[in-house]
């Protein structure tokens, strides 16, 4: 009897749900109504590609902690950039930028981040490494503070790294010389300290463009790694290179634009094979210890139109090559003890040659200050770049 009756009770179910979908089958094939507020999943938004890429996925999903745990990590925003970093939505977010993944256009990511001169006060947490999807990270001005959590090793796509002038500290991060798409990295204005590791110039890396001035790195130039380096700009400016300018310097005539080593404590000559950079277009060697003579090669750098070599201890002429340049347009060779410049120097729109030994030029040197240079053993340059002592 039981079980007769419950075979009887499944069987008016089984009707019951066939009468329901004759009611419901004539629905399906009109236009659907839009979208209810319900926070149902709707399958047929996928079956389209008219329609605009979902806001929902697994990736946006992980952006979403990423992005949580970020603004959690943030102590003061002046500026409420991250006021409206609420609710699933981070496409919405301020300062995020979202884009079909590159490996499936079906797929929306969260593809930037930029949030430059926010002031924003905190650090960055060990989440951060779930934007996995980003490719511009923009934080220049802001005051985060602690390291670069070594979790954004997952960022496989991040080709614009620029962390330039916040509070961050340790060592150059190691990981940033395994980011395989990596081009364009800004680290100054911080408090990084240590090596710059070898790979930062290498061919693995070949970032463009590279600036890590006013941090507390040393870079080794007896290495001759920087030499190695297909970057076209490498800025380095107020950090510390130990060694000398070596030769191998010309081997980045390829590629090198802008080289910025002003106040780096270089204590070296300056070697002729400089004057095979003939792409470069700004050198900034000033504020260092630089003896000896300006090579006449540097004549032969087409592209030149910015040179500074001014407060450095350089002597002798300089050469006529130089000032005779098609781009130059700013010369600054004061500070030094050179003893004459030709005329044609005196057509570069712009040149600060005070604080020289130019015999009846104004603003040079004392006679006495000259006299005492010119009482100094001459200045010998190895083959290495080096300055070589007298015995
Ligand atoms: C940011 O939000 C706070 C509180 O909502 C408000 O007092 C302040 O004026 C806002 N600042 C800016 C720059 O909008
Ligand atoms: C995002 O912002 C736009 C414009 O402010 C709004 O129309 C849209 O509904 C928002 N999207 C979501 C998913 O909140
Ligand atoms: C790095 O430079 C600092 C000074 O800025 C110096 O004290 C330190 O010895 C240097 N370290 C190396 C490894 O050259
Ligand atoms: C420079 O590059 C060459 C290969 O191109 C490599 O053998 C050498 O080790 C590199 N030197 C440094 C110091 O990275
Ligand atoms: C050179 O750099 C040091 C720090 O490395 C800084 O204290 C000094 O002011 C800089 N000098 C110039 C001329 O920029
Ligand atoms: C010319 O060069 C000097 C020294 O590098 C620099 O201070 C100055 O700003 C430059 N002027 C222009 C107009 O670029």
């Amino acid at each position: 009897m039981l079980l007769l009756s419950k075979q009887r009770a499944s069987r008016t179910l089984q009707c019951l749900f066939f009468f329901l979908s004759l009611l419901l089958l004539p629905c399906l094939p009109q236009p659907l109504p839009a979208p209810s507020a319900s926070p149902s999943p709707a399958p047929a938004a996928s079956a389209t590609t008219t329609l605009p890429l979902s806001p929902f996925n697994d990736r946006l999903e992980a952006a979403y902690v990423a992005l949580q745990a970020w603004k959690h990590a943030i102590t003061d925003d002046p500026k409420n950039l991250t006021a409206d970093w609420c609710g699933p939505f981070v496409c919405n977010y301020t300062g995020v930028f979202c884009a079909a993944a590159p490996d499936d256009p079906h797929i929306l990511t969260v593809a930037g981040v930029d949030l430059n001169h926010g002031r924003i006060a905190g650090f960055l947490p060990d989440h951060i490494g779930l934007l996995a999807d980003v490719a511009l990270l923009h934080l220049n001005s802001n005051r985060f503070h602690g390291t670069l959590p070594s979790s954004m090793q997952h960022m496989r796509l991040l080709y614009e790294l620029d962390v330039s002038n916040n509070l961050l500290f340790g060592a150059f991060p190691a990981f940033l010389t395994s980011l395989p798409k990596l081009k364009f990295l800004d680290l100054r204005f911080n408090d990084f300290d240590g090596e710059l590791p070898d790979a930062v110039f290498g061919r693995q890396l070949s970032l463009d463009a590279l600036f890590a001035n006013n941090n507390r790195f040393n870079v080794s130039l007896s290495s001759q790694s920087l030499t190695n380096s297909t970057a076209s700009v490498i800025v380095l400016a107020n950090t510390r290179l130990a060694g000398c300018l070596p030769p191998s310097i010309g081997d980045m005539a390829d590629t090198l634009v802008e080289l910025i080593l002003l106040n780096t404590s270089i204590s070296s000559c300056i070697p002729p094979e400089i004057g095979k950079l003939k792409k470069l277009r700004v050198l900034d060697l000033s504020h260092n210890d630089l003896a000896g003579e300006l090579p006449e090669s540097i004549g032969d750098m087409e592209s030149l139109e910015v040179l500074n070599v001014g407060y450095n201890m350089l002597a002798g002429e300089v050469p006529e090559a130089i000032c005779e340049l098609p781009r130059l347009k700013n010369l600054t060779i004061a500070g030094n003890y050179f003893c004459d410049e030709p005329v044609s120097c005196l057509h570069v729109p712009l040149r600060d040659d005070r604080m020289n030994c130019i015999p009846d030029w104004p603003h040079q040197r004392s006679p006495e200050e000259c006299i005492a240079f010119n009482h100094r053993p001459p200045v010998h340059c190895g083959a290495d770049g080096c300055i070589v002592l007298p015995p």
